[in-house]
């Protein structure tokens, strides 16, 4: 019997692009089941091979058995995010990113993953959490099991991914081959592999759902508007119309009861500095951590000023002979404004993406969070708070139970405010603190979004894929 999960090589579709002046030649082998018993058609993967590669050539120095295995995820708002492809014309996709990634020689492999909206015939749910994560394990572990077939280094997956496709990126790097994961899994029949990976590429990764209420609040307390976009999709294209709203007395009550609790939480995780000086907060919210935080987005501004670039577009830095000297970090939140409302997360009415990831087979939304649970105002239950801490990538840094990735590159831009700089912040520093090689980044004036430095990344990929021995 031919094992289903089996990568065949034969059966490929011939492809060209253009990639700036460069054509890129490469196979694309589309449509292939990733587990052998899906519940979803969107648990599929595509892979793209440069054609060099079947034909002994080697491509950017790597050969089709050395090749970074590049996996981008077009995970966004927890969505479902489908497999992607170049030239792809739905709004969340990579195309680009695909295409730029094999001109560079890597294989791309491209998996579609369940996210909280995914339904049965029946209307029961199948994608609330951890299924996006699960699918991205068993993605990984497709790739992984088949080893000198699928073309690539399977010791040489890098995920990427931004916003909620960040957060699957890192949970992936810090969840390798835990057991929580383990039963579904099985359930879905992934393929007998691990699922640890290389390296982790993450934009904005909206993670650490269990403290982010928190940590918007210590950023944004005391700045009472809210400004967002409303975004709708209309043949392919994003519409966004701009709303605005107001705290009410009771949201300002809670702002300032979830910034305290982020103190505390903060102070429970031990975060250091490179000097190994703790990074803490005092009641008022002050201290040690905020400066490091201060300290990244001044480094971002100089970096940006020694580019040539106008670094005063927000409030609250000041230039004294071409240096970036100060940061009025209140006059530079009211000028990146607050987004959100409170709590930003876990909805008091269950009406926000989060609240929908949390649901459950027969439950559209659930709190995820004590806090949010106890203020609701609508009849709620409350997701389990184990299920809570496995998807957050946080609480394999705590304690070791997991095989975390060696390599990590983390940008969250220096104006974007779907969640807090604390979060980010957390991550790259825990990273940092157990040990782990972290590349951490705020790039200046850039809002939510990434893959806006491919050249970069591709270069940390290739320094990586060239010291890296085992
Ligand atoms: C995304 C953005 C958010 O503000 C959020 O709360 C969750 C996900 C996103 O863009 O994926």
């Amino acid at each position: 019997m031919t094992d289903p999960l089996r990568f065949n090589e034969k059966i490929y579709d011939p492809a060209t692009a253009t990639v700036g002046t460069t054509r890129v030649t490469y196979r694309a082998f589309k449509d292939l089941t990733y587990v052998a018993q899906p519940v979803d058609d969107c648990q599929k993967l595509n892979v793209f091979v440069p054609e060099g590669y079947f034909n002994g050539q080697t491509i950017n120095g790597y050969t089709r058995v050395t090749a970074p295995i590049f996996m981008p995820n077009t995970v966004g708002g927890y969505l479902p995010g489908p497999r992607d492809f170049p030239g792809n014309p739905a709004p969340f996709s990579g195309s680009t990113t695909i295409l730029q990634a094999l001109k560079r020689g890597y294989v791309v492999v491209s998996a579609g993953l369940r996210g909280r909206t995914t339904q049965n015939l029946q209307n029961e749910y199948l994608g609330k959490a951890p299924a996006f994560i699960v699918d991205m394990k068993a993605a990984v572990r497709y790739v992984k099991y088949n080893a000198g077939w699928l073309p690539g280094n399977p010791d040489r997956i890098i995920t990427n991914g931004t916003s909620a496709g960040g957060a699957t990126s890192v949970l992936m790097g810090a969840s390798g081959n835990a057991d929580f994961f383990e039963t579904p899994l099985q359930e879905i029949g992934a393929a007998p592999a691990t699922d640890d990976i290389f390296a982790v590429s993450a934009y904005c990764p909206v993670h650490n759902l269990a403290h982010a209420d928190a940590a918007y609040e210590w950023q944004f307390n005391g700045i009472n508007q809210w400004h967002r976009q409303r975004v709708r999709i209309e043949n392919n294209q994003r519409i966004c119309t701009p709303i605005h709203g107001q705290l009410s007395p009771d949201e300002q009550v809670l702002s300032r009861e979830l910034k305290a609790a982020f103190v505390l939480y903060l102070n429970g995780l031990g975060l250091r500095d490179v000097a190994g000086n703790p990074l803490t907060l005092d009641a008022a919210g002050e201290g040690s951590f905020k400066q490091a935080i201060e300290r990244e987005i001044l480094m971002s501004a100089q970096r940006a000023l020694a580019a040539g670039t106008d670094v005063t577009k927000y409030a609250g830095v000041s230039v004294t002979n071409q240096m970036v000297t100060g940061l009025d970090w209140p006059r530079y939140l009211h000028a990146i404004t607050r987004m959100k409302s409170v709590p930003a997360f876990d909805a008091l009415n269950l009406s926000n993406p989060e609240n929908d990831l949390f649901g459950n087979r027969l439950t559209p939304a659930r709190h995820f969070t004590q806090f949010s649970q106890d203020h609701s105002t609508v009849s709620a239950l409350l997701a389990d708070p184990l299920l809570v801490a496995a998807v957050n990538p946080i609480t394999y840094l705590m304690t070791k139970q997991s095989h975390v990735a060696p390599h990590w590159r983390i940008r969250h831009g220096a104006a974007d405010r779907d969640t807090s700089f604390a979060i980010s912040m957390i991550l790259a520093t825990k990273l940092a603190n157990r040990g782990y090689d972290v590349d951490f980044r705020l790039p200046w004036a850039t809002p939510h979004s990434g893959d806006y430095d491919l050249p970069e990344l591709f270069q940390w990929i290739d320094n990586l894929c060239r010291t890296a021995t085992k």
